[in-house]
């Protein structure tokens, strides 16, 4: 899923609230001056106001912005461009380093202003509710979206153009169906391994293979079982949208070296094969502790 739908979602923006958003849309062009003047009337008390805003050019340019930015919540059309124009201005706002409570302060003002221009033209409770509540999505999306520029967390995923977002959802569903192809094979290949197994027992039963050799032969199997076992489980989780542990490859690798080590060590000659497997296991094992010790500690 996209991210406007993920936020739409989250929020429950519905139709309702682009209905009732457009439906402000002529009161709060009236009152677009007054909005400007009371912003700047709060904001001029920060501190670092004069460093941000330092003189009249760059506070037009930034009322003009401000203004569109305004009327825009209004215009009752919240798509991906409207997503890229909100990531844009917390952008902008990192790359001055504006502290991101002055525009959560802002925010606020912003919000008490709007509600006060709702409770002054509505009578009916109902209506001036329902008013309220969209005009409340609307600015916590805009909060949300603008914020997380400052936090990056990754989480929010907004593409940069039309294009790329398309290119994301091709690659992304692609993505999808490589997995399942994955999975499908990991399950495949568990079951071949089961019939390595049963043919181990049946050549031990009719060709009379050693014991020794057959018990070590069955241990190696299982021991693959289990290492793509693990590796089903991540891909899984991963399609369930959860984050996948690479260190299940390693595992694997290691539980395939291990197999060829159980074999190797029934024949003596082989004792050099032995030490380098066992150095590659080593490697591994190292690689594996190191990546879940990262996992364990972020
Ligand atoms: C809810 C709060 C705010 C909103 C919605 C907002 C909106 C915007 C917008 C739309 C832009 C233009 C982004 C672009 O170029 O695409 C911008 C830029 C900027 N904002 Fe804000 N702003 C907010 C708060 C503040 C505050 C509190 C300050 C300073 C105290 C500030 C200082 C600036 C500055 C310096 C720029 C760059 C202006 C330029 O050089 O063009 N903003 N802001």
């Amino acid at each position: 899923m996209d991210t406007l739908h993920k936020i739409k979602l989250i929020y429950a923006f519905n139709d309702k609230d682009v209905e009732n958003l457009k439906f402000l849309k002529s009161i709060m062009e009236a009152n677009t001056k007054e909005f400007i003047a009371g912003v700047y009337s709060y904001i001029s008390n920060f501190e670092d106001f004069s460093k941000f805003l330092p003189d009249d050019e760059i506070r037009n340019r930034h009322q003009e912005k401000l203004k569109f930015w305004f009327l825009n919540m209004f215009s009752g059309e919240y798509n991906n461009d409207y997503l890229r124009r909100l990531k844009r201005i917390g952008e902008v706002h990192q790359d001055i380093k504006l502290p991101s409570h002055y525009v959560s302060a802002t925010m606020n003002y912003i919000r008490n202003y709007i509600h006060s221009i709702i409770l002054k033209n509505f009578k009916d409770s109902d209506k001036k509710d329902s008013l309220i509540e969209s005009v409340n999505k609307i600015l916590d999306i805009n909060l949300d979206i603008i914020i997380s520029s400052y936090i990056d967390e990754g989480k929010l995923y907004i593409a940069a153009t039309k294009f790329e977002s398309k290119i994301i959802k091709l690659s992304s569903k692609f993505s999808y169906v490589l997995d399942l192809f994955l999975v499908l094979t990991l399950m495949l290949s568990t079951a071949m391994v089961f019939i390595l197994f049963f043919f181990e027992i049946y050549r031990f039963a009719m060709s009379g293979l050693p014991f020794e050799t057959t018990v070590v032969d069955i241990l190696g199997a299982m021991l693959i079982i289990w290492a793509i076992r693990e590796l089903l489980e991540e891909e899984v989780k991963k399609l369930q949208g959860k984050k996948f542990a690479l260190s299940a490859f390693i595992g694997l690798a290691m539980a395939a070296l291990l197999r060829k080590i159980l074999i190797f060590s029934l024949a003596p000659h082989k004792s050099h094969e032995v030490a380098i497997l066992g150095l590659l296991i080593l490697i591994l094992g190292i690689v594996y502790w190191l990546m879940n010790k990262k996992g364990a500690d972020s």
